[in-house]
């Protein structure tokens, strides 16, 4: 049975934007997000605080998350990796914290350079200091159906870390086909066995859209009852840890798809579309929204 009313978490600012190479201005991360709250997004991630090394497009989060005007009743979340880039995050006012694990050991080493249970171990002061601040903690499991490295993923594993986020006390668990790799067949089997350990209702999808798989996809996820998206304006995005995955499914795509099947999201789809059109002008690249297209053509 479909869900009635499906919550967006817009990851366009972060994780579409971390890989990008070219310098991009403070002022126009900004102007983004503040346009994608405009639309009525209401959990925006808005940057991430990680090492500057790794990932340069990400060291003016601070100046980003200073910088933006804030919409009351609007999350503007941060990831962060440990208890350094928690302080940061929370110094520069981030409204919610996102840590990430994987589901695949050689994809945890090459991102967050530490195993598994190591990465675990490390989020637990994350968690206190966002209990004392009384800021809420998102977790992501990534590679849930697929690894860049070591391939194939169990759902088993994936259950287990999806557990391990939730007793360490995140709030909701997203789940990331950080290589777009799922269908719906992989993807539901995956959501079957992550069902077994956290409930429905905790679980997000987060599909990255490579091979073309991600609406059908949430389709199939919504189908099974997930209630929470995460996507990226104009499927902007990749992971730097994972060479050729492309961005996230496009917010505008999802939206459409939404409207289609009349289930509600409090957003606004056209000054989503707005917003796509203006980020990807910005940057020189070809807007990757399909409704996005189709509706700026009209
Ligand atoms: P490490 O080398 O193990 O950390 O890195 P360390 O504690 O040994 O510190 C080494 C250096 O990093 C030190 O600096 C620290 O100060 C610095 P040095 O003394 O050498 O000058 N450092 C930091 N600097 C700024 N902010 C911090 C921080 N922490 C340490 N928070 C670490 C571990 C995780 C930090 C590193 O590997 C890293 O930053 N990795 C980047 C990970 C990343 O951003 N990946 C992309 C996002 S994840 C993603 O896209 C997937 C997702 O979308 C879901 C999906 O699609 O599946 C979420
Ligand atoms: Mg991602």
């Amino acid at each position: 049975r479909l869900p009635t009313r499906v919550r967006i978490v817009e990851v366009g600012p972060r994780d579409g934007l971390q890989n990008e190479q070219q310098p991009i201005s403070t002022d126009l991360k900004v102007e983004l997000i503040e346009r994608l709250a405009n639309a009525g997004i209401a959990t925006i991630e808005a940057g991430s605080f990680v090492n500057p090394k790794w990932v340069p497009q990400m060291a003016g989060s601070d100046e980003v998350f200073r910088q933006m005007g804030r919409t009351p009743g609007v999350q503007y979340a941060a990831l962060t990796p440990n208890l350094q880039g928690a302080q940061r995050a929370l110094e520069a006012g981030a409204s919610e914290l996102a840590i990430f694990a994987a589901a695949s050991e050689a994809f945890s080493q090459k991102n967050i350079n530490c195993s598994i249970e190591q990465s675990l171990v490390r989020f637990k002061p994350v968690m206190e200091l966002a209990h004392t601040a009384g800021i809420p903690v998102r977790g992501y499991v990534s590679c849930v159906v697929g690894c860049p490295y070591q391939g194939e993923v169990e759902p088993q594993v994936v259950a287990q870390v999806s557990r391990q986020l939730l007793d360490l006390g995140c709030y909701e668990i997203s789940l990331g086909d950080t290589i777009g790799v799922g269908t719906p067949a992989s993807i539901t089997r995956m959501l079957d066995a992550v069902a077994e350990e956290v409930a429905i209702d905790l679980l997000a999808v987060h599909l990255h859209d490579t091979y073309g798989q991600a609406i059908a996809n949430i389709y199939a996820s919504l189908l099974r009852g997930v209630r929470v998206i995460d996507s990226s304006v104009a499927g902007l995005g990749g992971c730097p840890y994972a060479r050729g995955a492309s961005g996230n499914v496009a917010t505008e795509d999802v939206l459409y798809l939404l409207d289609g099947l009349g289930i509600e999201h409090g957003i606004n789809l056209q000054a989503v579309a707005e917003a796509g059109h203006f980020i990807t002008q910005a940057l020189g690249r070809p807007n990757g929204s399909r409704a996005g297209r189709a509706l700026l053509a009209k």
